[in-house]
């Protein structure tokens, strides 16, 4: 895991720049899920931001997910990690893409961090891309919501909302198969574009060039179906079970008897869920770690003592690959109920969405026990 130690510099969070002028309240209400919007200038640091060979080293990381697709002869993906020479010998265009660069990077979480007026609920990753001159993944759609952010050297963008999603068969990645873009803009460093899910969109390199691509997830229907079922077969409970003292011979020994059904359907109907189950089922799998996130304990942990001494003094912050969401006085923290004492939600509550948190002195001895224990899980940090 690299930091690039920016830490104490956050990254321009001047949302009226970050919006071309519009209050987070307008942009919410005129373009989230309904229309694009391009921002000239909307980030004007980004050169802060890691660059070509910080990005190629990660995709050379085993624990990062990266992806290397090029249409050199045909389009053809691959997954990394990569080596340098691969990379280097190549035919182009390609580009190489990195998720989670939120998580290798503290300039590149502030920066994601600064769309922190769209709930952390619905945030994914930053994900950042490296295209060699003409490179691009091809005409597609996505079903996120994702601000691209033009890093190094300037894209051309075509985006259209068209009807027709068919994709060309057989290809290792989704294009297109009838683009009509309705329209067409270069991006510079800096400048971004906000595109909401099913919206078509190329964008191909003019030069070499980056993309930071913040974005947030919508889920299908069935996917949370068959999610929220899984996690309701490990709490359902159900006493007795199916008796029949009554059974009288039936005429067809193969049919399934009535009785029978009326019975299972009346064990089953006491399989029981509420909006709280719905809130547990939410807390619990939008703050899972993603499979290839690990956390790094502390080497030699301070006691709870000293802990709690030291945080007092200097405050906490969540590691950047933690994910801490509440509903009410219920926390949710890297896939686990956070039991929180009542008389410390509110505070706690600055911590999950500042992500750090200085003034401890009035916490719970319980909440320091909370605290020390997810510290000591390489959750916490305290500051420096
Ligand atoms: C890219 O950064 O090259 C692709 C981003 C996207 O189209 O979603
Ligand atoms: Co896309």
């Amino acid at each position: 895991m690299q930091k690039d130690g920016d830490y104490n510099r956050p990254m321009t969070h001047d949302l009226s720049t970050l919006l071309g002028g519009l209050t987070p309240e307008r942009f919410l209400a005129d373009y989230w899920q309904k229309k694009p919007l391009l921002v000239r200038g909307a980030v004007p640091d980004i050169t802060r931001l890691p660059g070509r060979d910080e990005l190629l080293a990660l995709a050379t990381d085993e624990d990062i997910e990266s992806r290397f697709v090029s249409q050199a002869g045909g389009w053809q993906m691959r997954h990394g990690p990569f080596s340098q020479r691969e990379l280097k010998r190549a035919a182009k265009p390609w580009t190489v893409l990195v998720q989670s660069m939120n998580l290798a990077s503290a300039t590149a979480d502030q920066l994601m961090r600064c769309f922190d007026f769209i709930p952390y609920a619905r945030l994914d990753d930053l994900m950042v891309s490296y295209a060699t001159d003409g490179g691009g993944v091809g005409p597609h759609f996505d079903n996120y919501d994702v601000f691209l952010i033009q890093g190094m050297g300037s894209r051309r963008w075509r985006i259209g909302k068209q009807k027709d999603k068919t994709l060309i068969d057989g290809l290792p990645v989704r294009i297109l198969k009838n683009f009509k873009p309705s329209f067409d803009w270069i991006l510079e460093p800096g400048d971004m574009l906000y595109l909401p899910p099913e919206w078509a969109h190329d964008g191909t390199a003019i030069g070499e060039c980056m993309t930071f691509s913040v974005g947030f997830r919508t889920f299908p229907a069935q996917e949370l179906a068959e999610q929220f079922l899984m996690f309701l077969q490990d709490r359902v409970r159900l006493s007795g079970r199916y008796r029949d003292p009554d059974l009288r011979r039936q005429k067809h020994p193969a049919e399934i008897g009535s009785a029978m059904i009326d019975q299972v359907t009346e064990m089953l109907s006491s399989i029981r869920w509420n909006r709280s189950t719905v809130c547990d089922f939410l807390g619990l799998a939008l703050t899972e770690p993603k499979p290839h996130v690990f956390f790094d304990p502390p080497a030699q942990p301070l006691s709870l003592a000293r802990f709690t001494a030291t945080a007092k003094r200097r405050g906490i912050k969540l590691d950047q690959r933690s994910l801490l969401l509440f509903s009410g006085k219920h926390f949710y923290l890297n896939g686990e109920p956070w039991r929180v004492p009542a008389t410390d939600v509110p505070l706690l509550r600055q911590l999950a969405d500042k992500r750090s948190f200085e003034s401890l002195a009035s916490l719970q001895a319980e909440t320091f026990t909370l605290l020390h224990a997810s510290y000591c899980d390489g959750f916490i940090d305290l500051l420096p």
